[in-house]
């Protein structure tokens, strides 16, 4: 079981999870993290729970996870660059999610924009990055991360694509021990965002994605188009090109390779 008290004893950062929330069950870490009043969220508080009720995914899906089994969790961002660079936030989660992962199991994941986590061309993570605003004013950033970490077995519609990461190990992964590095990664590429170009972040996350250069489906709220994938832009946008060579930038959307 995972409590505020044995993350808190494990957790090595200077400011994230100074405050941590941990229930059994919860209809949304996001949606608890949203709710939280100011003063109850400084910088890095951490909402934990074994299962939700009501989990979200990008798109306005849900997100589906065995109770007790994963990691499910948002992270509260409030420092004044992460509202300059919001955009650049997908790929510092998602770029802390895959080194610790990697760390401290023998997968090799990839990324796929913006900010899904890849083992053998599956899913096993997923991020939910939303802004709380008051008059207009961004006032925090949630980061809600969902990792498929213990589970074995998956609902039918999901089977072909979802993995996790005890599909891949022998063993089971310690959660308490993954989580907090993920939370030290995090508090490392969060400097690194308030230091440098954001274009540091990006060149490390494009070096552990596959998809420029190959044929994608989009899905945006417009509806499906396809093309190649070409690059990042500065701004984090995915650049493609359709058949007659023209190119845009997508700010929201899903991608499917292929
Ligand atoms: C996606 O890939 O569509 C994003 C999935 C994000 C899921 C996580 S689980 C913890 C946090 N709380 C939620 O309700 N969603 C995010």
């Amino acid at each position: 079981m995972m409590n505020a008290e044995l993350i808190g004893q494990s957790l090595n950062t200077r400011a994230l999870g100074k405050k941590i929330y941990s229930f059994e069950t919860l209809d949304s870490t996001n949606t608890f993290a949203r709710k939280l009043f100011d003063e109850d969220s400084p910088h890095g508080t951490l909402v934990v729970a074994e299962e939700q009720t009501a989990g979200r995914g990008r798109q306005g899906r849900r997100w589906q996870a065995q109770k007790g089994k994963n990691l499910l969790f948002s992270v509260v961002l409030r420092t004044p660059f992460i509202q300059e660079r919001a955009r650049i936030l997908p790929f510092v989660g998602a770029l802390a999610a895959a080194d610790a992962v990697e760390q401290l199991t023998h997968c090799s994941v990839e990324c796929k924009w913006p900010n899904d986590l890849l083992i053998d061309k599956r899913k096993f993570a997923g991020m939910l990055i939303e802004a709380v605003t008051q008059n207009d004013v961004v006032t925090s950033v949630i980061m809600g991360v969902g990792i498929n970490v213990n589970q074995r077995e998956f609902p039918d519609e999901i089977k072909s694509k979802a993995t996790s990461l005890a599909e891949h190990e022998e063993n089971d992964i310690d959660r308490i021990q993954l989580l907090c590095r993920i939370m030290e990664e995090l508090e490392q590429r969060l400097e690194q965002l308030r230091q440098f170009s954001p274009q540091v972040l990006l060149d490390d996350w494009k070096r552990r994605t596959t998809m420029f250069g190959s044929r994608i489906t989009l899905t945006e709220q417009a509806g499906q188009s396809s093309g190649k994938a070409i690059d990042l832009a500065t701004n984090g946008a995915l650049i493609i090109e359709n058949e007659t060579g023209i190119r845009r930038e997508i700010f929201a959307g899903d991608v499917t390779l292929g």
